[in-house]
């Protein structure tokens, strides 16, 4: 059973009933957290209990929202794997470094982490519409997640969002529209057309639900680890959700006594192209201005103003972590790294985290010691345009073939 009690303004900390469908703070129009009651939940909750349970996102119920799990939406959600990266661990001479692999997820990426929750929760509460501004990965997951609660979806995203998510959106039946604009533009479009339009705005933290979903990773991450917590979490951030979900996390485990106070530097990359927070974080700033002209390869770390900016700033410096960019050529590199390195297929985002630890070792920032998780939110398959092939050669299979010559260096 959930201890989840009621909804919480982040800012001001009005209490919100969570048996009504709520979005952002009516005092102050800030984010809202799902709170629970830790005392019952340290009480009522064995950690022993939780090796008997099915390894989803789910069975972490005492600390979600969910309140009648026969309502759960789910495509069969997974633990994701914590890989260990020897080999490059090796080469960056660092002691430990595991990949956390959030690609495998139905719909590819971690967005099906939240859009599970907060779909589950609108359904609970017996939404019928919803719609969301998305660079294409929440759109893809919430179009799915939509159809399998047999709701409506509304998706409006930059029209040079991945192609891929477009047509899948529209695949799983979604009403998509494609903006002349960034995914700020198209938060306004879904913020004016809701008393018009009757649809939920499930836009990043301006929906509690979807960072109740994102808290899982830190929750699957601290059960992976025995509790001991790594020394920095590497994140590609964009609207901030995972990183705010995992920092959620960290404090309600330490809250039931299942963690001590030790906690990982939280590191947000972003790309040179769009770094808000980075330039805010170095500039001394707790919120961030709007980035302009937001340019970037990796979709979804192109959010020109987070609206959760200085939850985001205050999660870093308590972490004492930091923020850094990398370009977007660095990423490109980096996905050839970890996939001829590591055999793993990372997207974009994933990808930036690499080069942003490339970075942080060089600048003595990350040390040989540190035991560091690197984040890899999708898949590449999504992203193969961003592979250059070279002209492969084509072979005759009727005619003589030089073996020995397939064999030389070039190939
Ligand atoms: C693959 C991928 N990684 C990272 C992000 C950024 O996520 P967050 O909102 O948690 O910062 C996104 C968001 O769209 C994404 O699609």
């Amino acid at each position: 059973m959930s201890f989840f009690t009621h909804l919480e303004c982040t800012h001001c900390k009005t209490e919100h009933d969570a048996k009504q469908i709520q979005n952002v703070c009516r005092q102050c129009g800030k984010a809202l957290y799902a709170r629970y009651d830790l005392e019952k939940v340290a009480r009522a909750f064995d950690q022993r209990e939780l090796m008997r349970r099915t390894p989803n996102l789910w069975r972490y119920h005492e600390l979600l929202p969910v309140n009648d799990l026969s309502k759960i939406i789910s495509l069969g959600e997974v633990n994701t794997p914590l890989l260990n990266a020897t080999k490059l661990a090796r080469r960056l001479n660092l002691k430990k470094l595991w990949v956390k692999d959030e690609s495998r997820l139905p719909t590819g990426t971690f967005k099906a982490r939240g859009l599970a929750m907060a779909v589950t929760k609108a359904h609970e509460l017996h939404v019928k519409r919803l719609a969301i501004p998305s660079a294409g990965n929440a759109a893809e997951a919430l179009s799915a997640y939509a159809a399998q609660a047999g709701m409506e979806a509304f998706i409006f995203m930059p029209q040079d969002a991945p192609l891929s998510n477009q047509l899948a959106s529209h695949m799983h039946g979604a009403k998509v529209f494609l903006v002349d604009g960034l995914i700020s533009d198209a938060g306004k479009i879904v913020a004016a057309g809701k008393s018009i339009c009757d649809w939920f705005d499930v836009s990043t933290l301006k929906e509690p639900y979807r960072v109740e979903g994102k808290k899982t990773m830190g929750l699957e991450l601290a059960e992976q680890l025995n509790g001991e917590l790594p020394d920095a979490i590497l994140y590609p951030t964009g609207g901030g959700t995972g990183l705010l979900g995992m920092w959620k996390a960290f404090e309600e485990l330490e809250a039931i006594g299942w963690i001590g106070k030790h906690r990982p530097r939280m590191i947000a990359v972003q790309s040179s192209g769009c770094a808000p927070i980075v330039k805010a974080f170095e500039a001394n700033k707790i919120d961030a201005e709007m980035w302009s002209n937001a340019q970037t390869l990796a979709p979804g770390i192109r959010v020109p103003k987070p609206f959760a900016d200085t939850l985001i700033l205050r999660a870093i410096r308590e972490s004492e972590g930091t923020a850094l960019s990398v370009t977007d050529d660095e990423i490109v590199k980096a996905i050839h790294t970890f996939a001829q390195i590591e055999g793993i297929p990372v997207c974009p985002e994933g990808a930036a985290t690499l080069a942003g630890l490339e970075k942080l070792i060089a600048r003595k920032e990350i040390h040989p010691t540190d035991r560091v998780v690197l984040f890899n939110t999708g898949t590449a398959l999504k992203h193969m345009d961003l592979i250059t092939a070279p002209s492969f050669p084509i072979l005759d299979p009727k005619g003589l073939i030089d073996f020995q010559r397939l064999t030389q260096p070039s190939h």
